[in-house]
Parts: structure tokens; C-alpha cells; sequence
């Protein structure tokens, strides 16, 4: 169920106002037994920058619905810093996509490396737990119009994998 409350503000929103960076150092409780740090910490993070961005775009609590994709480009080691900079790219109804990029450097400084890239559905939700219309975007530049038109081809992309193959069941699995 999607419920309209036309006291909540949806004026349209630039991508800037709702653009998030965090950083935080790797620690060895973060590594893997490889030594590396481990993916689900990344993740976590990745997912932790993307509700925020959500959040602030939307002013409501904002739920991980999915990820569309996900790519482990290079290790993080332990010792580094982690720079998660994350940004709304297009939004739908109640929902919104927001795309993630993390960076590595040594913590005392040296070559940042660009280490991960994921793009995640997020799910505004009212007072009551149920999806929420979100604030249109404002694009401004000509990296924010690609990156919507982008985003727009993975929503597409997505409708056609769940009408192939369908939609998630629990019994399924
Ligand atoms: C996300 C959630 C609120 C969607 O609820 P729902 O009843 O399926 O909602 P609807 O069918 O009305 O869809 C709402 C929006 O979510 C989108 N959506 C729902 N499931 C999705 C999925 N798996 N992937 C991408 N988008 C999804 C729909 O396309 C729709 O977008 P739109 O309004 O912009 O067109 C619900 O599935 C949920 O609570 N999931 C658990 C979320 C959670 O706990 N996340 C943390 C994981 S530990």
C-alpha cells in the first residue's frame, strides 16, 4: 500500500543536497583470512552511505529494496582509509536509486584507489511503514543527466529480468 500525505514536502531536490560522504579506517576485526578486508564490511558501508543519501533526499527513513549491481574493482587491505561517497541518481515513485563509490588510500596517505561501485533501489517509507512518494531530482550537471539516464536503463533492465525470469518467491528457494 502507497499512502499520499500532502503535508510532507515533495518540492524537487538537487543531487548536491543530498550527496554523502563518509570515511572510516580499516581495521584488522574488519579483514578476511586472506588478510584483505572482508566484502560485507564494504558492503555494509556501501549500504550505510546509500540510506543516508536516500534519507536526506526524501526526509523519511529509507529502506534497501536491492542492488542492482555491485562491483568489487580492487582489494581494500587493512590499514587503509575507506571513502564512500554516495548520490541520489534517479528516483521513481516511492522509490530511488542511489549510486555508491568507494575509495582506499593508505592511512598515512598514497594512491587512492577507486575499490567498489554499487547502485542500490532504496524504498522511502511513511510514519506507518509503507511506501512513500519521494521528491522529484533536479539534475543539474552533465554527469548528474548521464548518471539519471544510466539509472533509468537499470530500472528497464531490471522490469525485463523480473517479466524473464519473475519476480523473487520464498519458495523458490
Ligand atoms: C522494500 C519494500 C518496502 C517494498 O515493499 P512493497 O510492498 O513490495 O512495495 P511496492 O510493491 O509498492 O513497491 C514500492 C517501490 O519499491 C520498488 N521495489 C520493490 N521491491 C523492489 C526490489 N526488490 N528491487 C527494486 N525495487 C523494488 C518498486 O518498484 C516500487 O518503486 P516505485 O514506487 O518507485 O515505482 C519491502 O519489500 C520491504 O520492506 N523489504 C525489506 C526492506 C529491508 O528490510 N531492507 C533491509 C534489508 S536487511
Amino acid at each position: 500500500m502507497t499512502t499520499d500525505q500532502p503535508d510532507h514536502d515533495l518540492s524537487p531536490r538537487p543531487v548536491a543536497a543530498s550527496r554523502i560522504s563518509l570515511a572510516r579506517t580499516m581495521s584488522h576485526l574488519d579483514a578476511n583470512p586472506l588478510g584483505n578486508v572482508h566484502g560485507g564490511v564494504v558492503m555494509r558501508e556501501v549500504d550505510t552511505a546509500a540510506g543516508m543519501a536516500a534519507a536526506r533526499h526524501a526526509s523519511r527513513i529509507c529502506v534497501t529494496a536491492g542492488i542492482d549491481e555491485l562491483s568489487f574493482k580492487r582489494p581494500v587491505h587493512v590499514g587503509d582509509l575507506l571513502l564512500v561517497t554516495a548520490s541520489v541518481n534517479d528516483v521513481g515513485r516511492t522509490s530511488l536509486e542511489v549510486g555508491v563509490r568507494v575509495e582506499a588510500e593508505p592511512w598515512h596517505g598514497g594512491e587512492r584507489r577507486h575499490t567498489t561501485s554499487a547502485y542500490l533501489v532504496m524504498v522511502c517509507l511513511d510514519e506507518d511503514g509503507h511506501p512513500a512518494p519521494v521528491p522529484p531530482l533536479t539534475v543539474e550537471s552533465e554527469d548528474e543527466r548521464r548518471r539519471q539516464a544510466q539509472a533509468a536503463i537499470r530500472r528497464q533492465v531490471r522490469k525485463e529480468r523480473i517479466a524473464r525470469v519473475g519476480a523473487w518467491q520464498p519458495e523458490h528457494f
